[in-house]
């Protein structure tokens, strides 16, 4: 786990200190000013998170904080600087870019994700894996989500930066993202311990569609009676930043509230598409494809209910459904 009293924190608080006074008072900061205002967001916001700049320019943070070799050396090790294994030579790791620090739960900057300001690639740079930093854990926005308010009845899962912070921007102050990866039984894990809802909201297109599915199966061994897990599907070529910032928070809410699917449902819809219950094939397929999933869920009404509706829509008995799940059998 995590190294808890490494010297690379101060290190990290450092970086941050010096990322967010240059989007005060660098004298580049126009263009990542006006990029921010252009996105819709408040000073507010951008203190809330902690947003930054990492001016143009190869040396910037190592001139500010890289004094000795001894500091340098740290610097690589959090993951600042790069140095080249042929020359030698040491360069910021994150230049001509906005600034998101990503925060542990104790509000400790242990990483930075980074935006271009235009379309250049890549759009999005992160902090390799450190001593503080193990990625696949992280949930970006789950420190200010905690700090704006500690009852938590629901938290959002996006995919995104910006979308965590668009959706705070409209006081919707309840959103988290994994950090370019896939949500893991981790990550649900650590959110149900701090809410019983959990609602996810990708991106509308494929790749989103791809990471719901996907969710839904690291879900399925968090999912005690008691707890919910819900799926909103956004317009195709919507993120929850393109469509809170289109439609506003009111008609967002009422989305969330009417169009958004409980796992069961998206479950059967999901997999009905895929193995469509209606000729004998089709039942036995879907009830391959299901029963091992059911199998995962806990919670003992949960798995219960979803196996009578299995059962409904494929005419299998219980016992014969529990053996389904028992016997995957590989065809030849
Ligand atoms: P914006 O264009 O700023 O609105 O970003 P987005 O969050 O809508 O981007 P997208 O939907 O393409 O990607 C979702 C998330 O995947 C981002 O927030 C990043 O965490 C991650 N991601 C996207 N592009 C890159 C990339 O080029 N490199 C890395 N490491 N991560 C990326
Ligand atoms: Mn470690
Ligand atoms: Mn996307
Ligand atoms: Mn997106
Ligand atoms: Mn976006």
């Amino acid at each position: 786990r995590q190294a808890t009293d490494s010297p690379l924190y101060a290190l990290m608080a450092a970086a941050s200190n010096y990322y967010r006074q240059a989007l005060k008072s660098h004298s580049s900061r126009g263009p990542a000013i006006n990029y921010l205002k252009g996105r819709g967001l408040t000073g507010i916001i951008a203190r809330d998170f902690g947003l930054g700049l990492a001016p143009p320019g190869w040396d910037n943070l190592l001139k500010h904080l890289g004094g000795d070799a001894l500091q340098q050396k740290a610097m690589i090790d959090a993951g600042l600087l790069i140095e080249n294994p042929e020359t030698g030579k040491r360069y910021d790791r994150f230049r001509d870019r906005i600034m998101f620090p990503i925060r542990d739960s104790r509000g400790r900057v242990i990483a930075f994700g980074g935006r271009v300001l235009g379309d250049d690639k890549p759009k999005y740079l992160n902090s390799p894996e450190t001593p503080i930093f193990h990625k696949g854990q992280e949930l970006y926005g789950l420190f200010e989500a905690r700090q704006h308010n500690r009852h938590l009845d629901e938290i959002l899962v996006v995919e995104g930066y910006m979308d965590v912070i668009a959706l705070a921007q409209q006081n919707l102050r309840n959103a988290v993202a994994t950090l370019g990866t896939a949500t893991s039984t981790e990550h649900l894990k650590r959110l149900f311990r701090i809410t019983p809802s959990i609602l996810f909201c990708f991106d509308g297109d494929q790749a989103g569609r791809k990471a719901a599915w996907r969710a839904l199966e690291a879900a399925l061994p968090c999912l005690l009676d008691g707890r919910r897990t819900r799926f909103l599907f956004l317009p195709e070529g919507e993120d929850p930043d393109s469509l809170v910032r289109s439609e506003g928070p009111d008609a967002f809410r009422a989305r969330m509230q009417q169009q958004a699917q409980p796992l069961a449902d998206y479950f059967f819809q999901k997999l009905g598409e895929e193995a469509a219950p209606n000729s004998l094939e089709g039942k036995a397929h879907l009830a391959a494809l299901a029963a091992p999933l059911i199998d995962q869920i806990p919670g003992a009404n949960l798995r219960r209910l979803m196996l009578q509706r299995l059962s409904e829509l494929t005419g299998l008995n219980d016992e014969a459904l529990q053996a389904a799940s028992a016997t995957l059998v590989t065809a030849p």
